[in-house]
């Protein structure tokens, strides 16, 4: 249930979740390899973390690499598990000075051992941050989410430990990946396409949408900064009529 001081948009969203796309065209705009356009992609990836912890969001979920990305030539896929290695080796004693936690969400068996290890170690070294909390959706699926919480949720109804009627949305809710986390009140995808990309499907059900031609290693805070604005100007009414938000928000 939404209560009546929730039925406005808050001046700064909790959760932000990012479709980070245009890497490719960025790099090849420049006569350069896609990699190229990945690592600045990284940069703009260190960006966005810092400009989302001034601001006080409390969570910012980062589409890195979807269960499609499987699909790209190899050397991409190998570059790419090369590069989210070595971000990661750099990476983690920034935010752990920072405050920041971070998290995986996605079937991360499929990549070499050695990401799995450093995923492992990042999560473990910044596991008792208070600040931002950083969620990398690597390997991941909207579809394949959704498909992992309600076969724990089968096996559970399965072996006794709970009954049919437990099944709700808010059950499936707590099986999910981002179990504990807000749900995304604010999502951003830059590159200039308007889909979900099987991103975080059930999570995002009333988020609000922002699409920017800005192509993703172009990505600074004012364009974060942009997306939040247009986000606070929204009035957010989940299933209410405007009169009722105006009242739930004058009570
Ligand atoms: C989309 O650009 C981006 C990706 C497939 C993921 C790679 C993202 C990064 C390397 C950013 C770093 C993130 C972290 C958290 C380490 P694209 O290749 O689809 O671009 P295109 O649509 O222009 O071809």
């Amino acid at each position: 249930m939404v209560s009546a001081i929730e039925a406005t948009s808050p001046p700064v969203p909790r959760h932000v979740a990012i479709i980070m796309d245009g890497n490719g065209r960025w790099a090849r705009a420049r006569h350069l390899p896609r990699t190229a356009g990945h690592k600045r992609g990284v940069e703009a990836a260190r960006r966005a973390i810092e400009a989302c912890a001034q601001r006080g969001v409390e969570a910012l979920t980062l589409f890195a690499f979807s269960s499609e990305n499987w699909k790209r030539p190899d050397e991409e896929v190998s570059s790419l598990m090369q590069l989210f290695v070595t971000a990661l080796e750099r990476e983690v004693p920034r935010l752990m000075a920072n405050d920041i936690q971070l998290r995986f969400i996605g079937a991360r068996e499929a990549f070499p051992v050695r990401l799995q290890q450093r995923i492992a170690e990042a999560e473990t070294r910044t596991a008792g941050a208070t600040g931002l909390k950083v969620v990398v959706a690597a390997n991941y699926g909207g579809r394949w989410d959704i498909a992992q919480a309600a076969r724990h949720l089968a096996e559970r109804v399965q072996n006794g430990e709970l009954t049919l009627d437990a099944v709700t949305p808010e059950a499936l809710d707590q099986a999910l990946s981002t179990a504990g986390l807000p749900d995304p009140d604010l999502f951003i995808r830059t590159g200039g396409e308007h889909r979900m990309s099987n991103f975080l499907l059930w999570q995002m059900a009333y988020a609000e949408l922002y699409f920017t031609d800005v192509l993703w290693p172009d990505f600074e805070a004012c364009h974060l900064e942009a997306a939040i604005a247009a986000f606070s100007g929204r009035e957010r009414r989940f299933g209410m009529t405007g009169d009722q938000v105006s009242e739930a928000s004058h009570a």
